[in-house]
């Protein structure tokens, strides 16, 4: 596995490798669910490259960033197992040296309800996100469900941007108490950890309603609302809401395939997670 940290050696590195080339870009701390985007890419790729950059950029200013986990000396051992050919871990002047002042900014998807939450969160994305995709220029690139927004961001940002990527989204891998995986886990106490769960019994019980035929979004966001509010460990809903996957905007009835989503705070952590209405 070859370790690259200037964005013109991973540029001449990519540009020389067997295609076809697939590119997982992470913000490292691996967990499983950022591993079975590297291995859904090596069975689908000759080279498969990964990037582990934390993004500045894509942190709001009261948000995470000094504390983001940074686990590299780890992520690199588990990347060589899964057989990584190409690992690219840049700083922060490299991918935005002096004077860099160019912006990408999705409409539509980026204004869907996590970025009405993160302000300037999906421009951050979408701008670091587009620059690996130039430096690497890889045939596919894997993301994961989990970030249900931010995948329906890349996927604007690479059609409109006429990139030759194809982005591939791969399910949300859960630990078996359905807990999505996620870096920010490593935040959560014990205590909190196992209160984290009731995340993904409310989603099931959407789920649930919408098999039995409920369809109308209020009344499946007001149960999984109630649900997540029962436990005494939340300290917070930012909400939990139904939109169509591709615009990201609210719908009233599932009407067809749709997301639902969740950002729920325990303790001083917040999380993600979200399920496909009519896909399940
Ligand atoms: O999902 C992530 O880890 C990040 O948002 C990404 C796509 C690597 C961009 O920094």
């Amino acid at each position: 596995m070859r370790l690259i940290e200037s964005k013109t050696e991973m540029w001449q590195a990519c540009s020389a490798s067997s295609r076809p080339l697939g590119l997982v870009p992470t913000m490292g701390s691996l967990h499983p669910g950022h591993m079975a985007l590297v291995e859904r890419a090596r069975t689908e790729c000759a080279t498969v490259a990964a990037t582990i950059f934390v993004n500045p950029t894509q942190f709001g200013p009261n948000e995470d960033l000094d504390s983001y986990p940074r686990t590299l000396e780890r992520d690199l051992s588990m990347l060589e197992q899964a057989g990584v050919d190409l690992v690219f871990t840049p700083s922060s002047a490299e991918i935005y040296p002096r004077g860099f002042n160019t912006w990408v900014d999705v409409l539509g998807s980026a204004q869907g309800i996590e970025g009405l939450y993160r302000p300037g969160h999906f421009r951050g994305v979408a701008t670091v996100v587009a620059k690996l995709l130039n430096i690497a220029r890889p045939d596919r690139a894997y993301f994961g469900q989990k970030d249900g927004n931010q995948t329906a961001v890349i996927r604007q940002l690479a059609r409109d941007l006429d990139m030759m990527t194809e982005i591939v989204v791969i399910p949300t891998v859960r630990e078996p108490s359905g807990l999505a995986y996620s870096s920010r886990n490593a935040y959560l106490d014990p205590y909190q950890r196992a209160a984290a769960d009731v995340i993904y019994r409310a989603l099931a019980h959407a789920s649930t309603l919408y098999a039995s035929g409920q369809r109308h979004a209020a009344t499946i966001t007001d149960e999984v609302r109630n649900m997540i509010n029962s436990e005494p460990l939340v300290n917070g809903i930012d909400y939990v809401s139904i939109t169509d996957a591709e615009s990201m905007n609210e719908v009233e009835w599932v009407e067809r395939a749709a997301m639902l989503a969740v950002a729920v705070h325990i303790g001083g952590t917040r999380l993600i997670d979200n399920i496909v209405l009519g896909q399940e």
